[in-house]
């Protein structure tokens, strides 16, 4: 009989033992040091396809109801999110940009070619005072790119002078003359964008040597302190971050940016038309995102222990083909629930980091790479992308909370991934928010948290998840991937059950 009853015990622990192996503990920190900078959350939009015109820009006299020229449903989408910056004009544009050619009387603007992006005529009719309305409609901080390229270090200073002069100038002056009395204050300023290429295929050392001289001549201008961020390296490009440490003095740049597309750039591959594996190979790239920023940070820390310079991952996201029938410079692709999961997987990355990453800019935000609206003419449809943002938001300027937890796999094949990843935060109200992503589009998974000692009142959620790998929302079908209210959590003596579905996105508040 005693043999008996140990054995059954023997069995209930071993099975209690399965059950704990498959049950994810996640262990919270309640208290955190770092502030997870909202500027994280941050957009990026080219001249480039349908972004600025079409995207945001209809003018004053379209059908397409707007305020002083901007679309009104684009702005009403972009608020809701608390969009927290835009980074503009560009991208490559940028380094070809002439800002005089912006402003003054649209019928006078001079013309250009936009060689980079489907070779168009670009006629300057949203230069930058229609720029600054837009931020202000979107009650946004704008992150202006100058241009290094082809530009002059006159005409770079020249621009910082009209937006941020307040006194008489030349620069000034005529900022009043075209409408606009006060100085803006305009604070982010990029001095050049990806220089190792289409911005003037420079190398690291000579780039260097070129921000210093383009950054002493954007000046400060009354209270206003520019935050300059230098052009910094494409993904893997350790060196050209390197290098920049090494010589650029860093009380001359606040920032060093980071570009880091998901892309397979031999195959790029349908936004849509994919199967598991595809599935499995973008979020793999995606997961690289780790990696690469690790890297990139350790260099930066041994330049820069006290981490004076942030790093701003000023253009990610994914980058497929352009949808059929489409010009091929305008990068329209359509985006799924795939994109969703990098998006959450992303931000959850940046967040992780934000004792060093200060901004970073998703690419790009209307109508272009992985776009969180598509317009087509009066029509507007939210992407899976922008979801993950609306949820996102409550962990703008919240305390970043560490979390450890032991990741179930998620197997393709014989390849292996990190299934689950989670972010946690607490807010200025003291409300708890834990951003949780499974990518495993088959399996669900258990979850116990615990938060230290807190032993919480209740717990509330949303889940953004859908039916196929690569559901996606249309102007005919657009609610086919959206947040909906989750009621997989329940807390009982201070521990939080989650029974996570497959390839779901969930953001619980406590
Ligand atoms: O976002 C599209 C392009 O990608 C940007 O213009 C450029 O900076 C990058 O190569």
């Amino acid at each position: 009989m005693k043999k008996l009853s140990a054995l059954v015990i023997l069995f209930f622990l071993s099975l209690s033992i399965i059950h704990a192996q498959d049950e994810v503990n996640v262990v919270i920190s309640p208290d955190g040091t770092e502030t997870i900078s909202r500027h994280i959350y941050g957009h990026f939009s080219e001249h480039l396809g349908h972004c600025i015109y079409g995207g945001y820009w209809v003018g004053e006299d379209s059908f397409i109801p707007n305020t002083n020229g901007i679309r009104n449903d684009v702005v009403e989408a972009l608020r809701k999110i608390n969009i927290p910056n835009l980074r503009w004009p560009g991208g490559c544009f940028a380094d070809e940009y002439h800002w005089m050619d912006g402003i003054g009387p649209a019928e006078e603007r001079p013309k250009m070619v936009n060689t980079h992006w489907g070779g168009v005529t670009e006629d300057n009719s949203f230069g930058t005072h229609e720029f600054m309305e837009l931020c202000k409609q979107l009650d946004t901080e704008p992150v202006i790119c100058g241009n290094v390229g082809s530009g002059t270090v006159k005409e770079m200073s020249q621009w910082v002078e009209y937006l941020n002069f307040e006194g008489i100038s030349p620069m000034a002056d005529l900022r009043r003359a075209n409408g606009q009395d006060e100085a803006w204050g305009v604070k982010f300023w990029g001095v050049g964008n990806e220089n190792w290429g289409c911005g003037g295929n420079m190398t690291a050392e000579f780039y260097a040597d070129q921000y210093r001289r383009y950054a002493t001549y954007a000046r400060n201008y009354g209270e206003n302190r520019l935050y300059k961020i230098a052009g910094g390296a494409n993904s893997t490009d350790y060196n050209w971050t390197e290098t920049l440490m090494k010589n650029i003095p860093h009380y001359m740049m606040q920032g060093i940016s980071l570009h880091y597309y998901t892309t397979n750039w031999r195959d790029k591959g349908s936004a849509t038309d994919f199967g598991d594996s595809l599935y499995f190979d973008v979020l793999r790239r995606c997961m690289d995102i780790e990696n690469v920023l690790d890297r990139h940070i350790q260099i930066m820390d041994k330049y820069d222990p006290r981490k004076r310079v942030a790093l701003v991952f000023d253009e990610w996201g994914t980058w497929y083909d352009v949808e059929p029938g489409t010009n091929p410079g305008f990068l329209f692709q359509q985006n799924s629930m795939r994109d969703a999961m990098v998006a959450g997987l992303t931000l959850n990355y940046l967040n992780e980091r934000c004792d060093r990453v200060k901004m970073a800019n998703i690419a790009q935000t209307i109508n272009v790479l992985q776009a969180l609206i598509f317009t087509e003419d009066e029509k507007m449809v939210l992407t899976p992308t922008y979801h993950i943002y609306e949820m996102y938001k409550v962990h703008h300027d919240a305390t970043l909370l560490p979390v450890a937890f032991h990741s179930p796999e998620y197997r393709y094949g014989d390849r292996v991934l990190d299934a689950i990843s989670i972010s946690a935060s607490r807010d200025s109200d003291g409300k708890i928010h834990i951003s949780i992503v499974n990518i495993d589009p088959k399996k669900s998974h258990d979850l116990s948290i615990r938060i230290g000692e807190e032993t919480g009142r209740g717990v509330t959620g949303r889940i953004l998840t859908a039916e196929k790998i690569n559901s996606h929302n249309t102007f005919a079908e657009p609610d086919n991937v959206v947040p909906t209210e989750f009621k997989g959590a329940k807390i009982k003596k201070g521990v939080v059950s989650v029974e996570l579905p497959a390839m779901s996105v969930v953001v619980l508040e406590m």
